[in-house]
């Protein structure tokens, strides 16, 4: 006969509450090296999260930080292909996996390195009913994995890029208490900017996550001609929003930005003269007078 719920005593004898505090444990030692912990989150889709991440390592990096990077977005991981390491295959060592690199040392871990072709999705098995459920509960198990598991050494930034959905917040928090803070991304839309100010209240209030403060992304187009800004989406602001969080950059739209991505190398290594450039060196510089300031606190 199956047990129910009240027959179990204490774990069932799988010793999980054993096993959750081992794996507990590696992650603080894995974390141990790594001086600071960044997430940066959206609760919107495409805004451009994970091409603020690849930017921001890539000024780090250009500042000599030693950097690595978590795609979490596990069902639509992009991080792999943005630093051109889809080739590498991760190494498994008895120390555990060896991270793969990209431009200047940059350490990258990503779903995709994992699978097989192009085409291949991430199928969870056993995916049915409660796929909401599941897939929280399969994110939260592998993006510890890709935290406690990898051999990340010592490093000055580990930036999280986290999937769209402010609900990822909890889970990122659960796992790294001494996380930073948040980067959001938002780009000039109302749609957006509900959404968005939906997930700082979230990570702000109840979750009691430093929010460092704000990118608003796509702002303007650059004419290639004239090289004046134009507004991109209309004169939606987050100077709007009755949010008190600093806005840290505003980025202009670069169609090169995209092409970076596709070839691999982040936008900024190769233009970083450009306005969008400036703007994403902007942004990084008020990443590391945060990152500074908390430093100094401790
Ligand atoms: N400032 C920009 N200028 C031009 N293109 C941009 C800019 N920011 C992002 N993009 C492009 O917009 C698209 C979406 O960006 P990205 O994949 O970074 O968003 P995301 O928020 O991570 O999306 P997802 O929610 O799917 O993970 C990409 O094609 C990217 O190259
Ligand atoms: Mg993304």
């Amino acid at each position: 006969m199956p047990k129910r719920y009240r027959d179990i005593v204490g774990d069932g004898g799988s010793n999980v509450a054993a096993q959750v505090a081992e794996h507990t444990a590696r992650l603080r030692t894995r974390m141990a090296g790594v001086t600071h912990t960044v997430a940066v989150m959206s609760g919107k889709g495409g805004v451009g999260k994970s091409t603020i991440t690849a930017n921001l390592a890539a000024f780090f990096a250009m500042q000599g930080w030693r950097v690595g990077v978590v795609d979490a977005d596990i069902n639509g991981p992009s991080l792999g292909k943005m630093f051109g390491v889809r080739s590498q295959r991760p190494r498994v060592e008895a120390a555990g996996v060896v991270p793969a690199m990209g431009p200047q040392g940059i350490l990258v871990i990503s779903m995709d390195l994992f699978l097989p072709d192009d085409t291949a999705p991430v199928v969870w098995q056993g995916l049915q009913a409660d796929t909401f459920f599941w897939r929280g509960t399969m994110e939260m198990h592998t993006l510890r994995e890709f935290l406690s598991d990898v051999q990340w050494g010592e490093l000055d930034l580990l930036l999280l890029d986290l999937p769209p959905g402010a609900d990822r917040v909890a889970t990122i928090k659960d796992l790294l208490p001494d996380l930073r803070g948040t980067v959001v991304v938002t780009i000039p839309s109302a749609v957006s900017q509900l959404v968005v100010s939906k997930s700082i209240t979230m990570a702000r209030d109840l979750l009691q996550t430093p929010i460092i403060g704000l990118v608003e992304n796509m702002t303007a187009y650059i004419c290639p001609t004239c090289e004046e800004a134009h507004p991109l989406f209309g004169p939606v602001s987050t100077e709007a929003l009755p949010l008190d969080i600093p806005v840290l950059g505003r980025i202009p739209f670069d169609p090169r930005m995209a092409t970076a991505s596709d070839r691999g190398v982040p936008f900024l290594f190769d233009h970083g003269a450009s306005p969008a450039g400036q703007a994403l060196q902007h942004l990084g510089a008020n990443v590391q007078t945060f990152l500074a300031s908390v430093a100094q606190e401790e």
